[in-house]
């Protein structure tokens, strides 16, 4: 891999650089910055090296249609503060947009393209589509290790049609992957959460023979607890999800690890109601699941006394209303307590859960937190990431 902390002579080139901008946004409303600030070293070091900045990045899942409700204009204003220069937002069609367009202005140092996933190209990895994006620059810098899980055209396909270079932070999170994953000390908990299923559950089986707990709470456990016989009244849920859950466990026996789940649940009628707690057998048609009950977090903590070792990828419950937030921060407050004293080596990883730990003010109290989240799992999983293997 080639990282763009070694390029020399880049002054006046065009950067494609990619991004991973999927920020939450509430009413317009960034409501947690992490990845933002942890792209500006990257943003600062191209400023630095007087290079022209095409940024790509998505946001949400728009599934190749354009919506104005998931536009990057919030986030280019945010940014705009941050490094104190203008961003001009290009929401013109891209595939009329071309090279001599771009940067007519002298003082334009930082130009975005309009959420890249407002084009179904994208997720398909679209040859010609990364070509045309590729005609854009000079040259193409990942720096969105969050999102190399992911084979699409402006992380993976792109990399046959520009030289292609690593950038800041992608090379911070790999370098600190590695070296977590070669140092875990046993017993490892991994705790598994968040609403994102499809993107998790195949995962979950494949981490099985590396931990010896497998802790699933969040969106993720309403699958499982509706294979048990459980009602879940109108909780998400992914279908056709049966026979991956069977062989979790299944699983889980075979390389004895213990698969853990709600054994207990907070309940509300919609997302912003009061928590109510019930019983597995007592959850109603019209209840939502948002939340773990308290004798779950019982077991929880309990396993976290005993772990050496713990991974947190993915909410408990929908935090966002402080009446489902206290798994998270029941979950948060035992490890940081572990950690004081040095008893446990703490990882947590992905949006959501790192938007919950910044709103608690316990971001440092983690001994590493990557932005990633199904990147992150993967990598674990000991996959080759599409992203990493198209830079390697
Ligand atoms: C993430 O938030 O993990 C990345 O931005 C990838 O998002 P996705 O799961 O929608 O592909």
């Amino acid at each position: 891999m080639k990282y763009i902390k070694d390029q020399e002579n880049l002054n006046e080139k065009i950067i494609l650089l990619r991004l991973d901008l999927n920020v939450p946004i509430k009413n317009g409303i960034i409501t947690d910055q992490t990845r933002i600030d942890k792209i500006l070293p990257i943003l600062n070091f191209l400023i630095k090296k007087k290079t022209k900045i095409l940024v790509i990045s998505h946001v949400g899942r728009p599934k190749g249609k354009v919506n104005n409700k998931l536009s990057l204009k919030p986030i280019c204003e945010n940014l705009e503060k941050k490094i104190n220069q203008k961003i001009s937002l290009i929401k013109k069609d891209v595939f009329k947009l071309k090279k001599e367009d771009l940067f007519k202005d002298s003082k334009d140092q930082v130009i975005f393209l309009e959420n890249i996933r407002f084009y179904e190209e994208e997720e398909n990895n679209d040859p010609n589509f990364s070509k045309h994006l590729a005609k854009l620059a000079d040259v193409f810098v990942n720096d969105a290790f969050s999102c190399c899980h992911r084979a699409h055209a402006s992380i993976s396909k792109i990399t046959e049609f520009l030289p292609s270079y690593a950038g800041l932070q992608l090379e911070t999170e790999t370098n600190a992957l590695k070296k977590v994953t070669s140092e875990i000390k046993k017993p490892i908990t991994c705790i598994i959460g968040g609403s994102k299923i499809s993107t998790k559950i195949g995962i979950i089986r494949n981490l099985i023979p590396k931990f010896d707990n497998m802790i699933i709470v969040g969106g993720m456990a309403n699958n499982i607890l509706s294979f048990k016989g459980s009602p879940i009244g109108k909780s998400i849920k992914e279908n056709n999800c049966e026979a991956i859950i069977e062989d979790i466990f299944k699983f889980g026996k075979n390389h004895s690890c213990s698969i853990i789940y709600p054994e207990d649940v907070m309940v509300g009628k919609n997302k912003t109601d009061k928590a109510k707690i019930k019983e597995l057998n007592e959850v109603k048609n019209n209840d939502l699941i948002l939340d773990i009950g308290p004798k779950t977090i019982k077991k929880i903590k309990d396993i976290i006394d005993i772990s050496k070792t713990v991974l947190w990828n993915g909410p408990a419950g929908y935090f966002e209303n402080p009446n489902f937030a206290n798994g998270c921060y029941e979950i948060a407050k035992k490890i940081i307590d572990k950690n004081k004293d040095n008893l446990i080596y703490s990882i947590a990883g992905g949006g959501d859960t790192i938007a919950f730990l910044n709103q608690i003010n316990a971001i440092n109290n983690f001994n590493f937190v990557s932005t990633a989240g199904g990147a992150f799992l993967e990598y674990l999983e000991g996959k080759q990431l599409p992203g990493i293997k198209a830079l390697n």
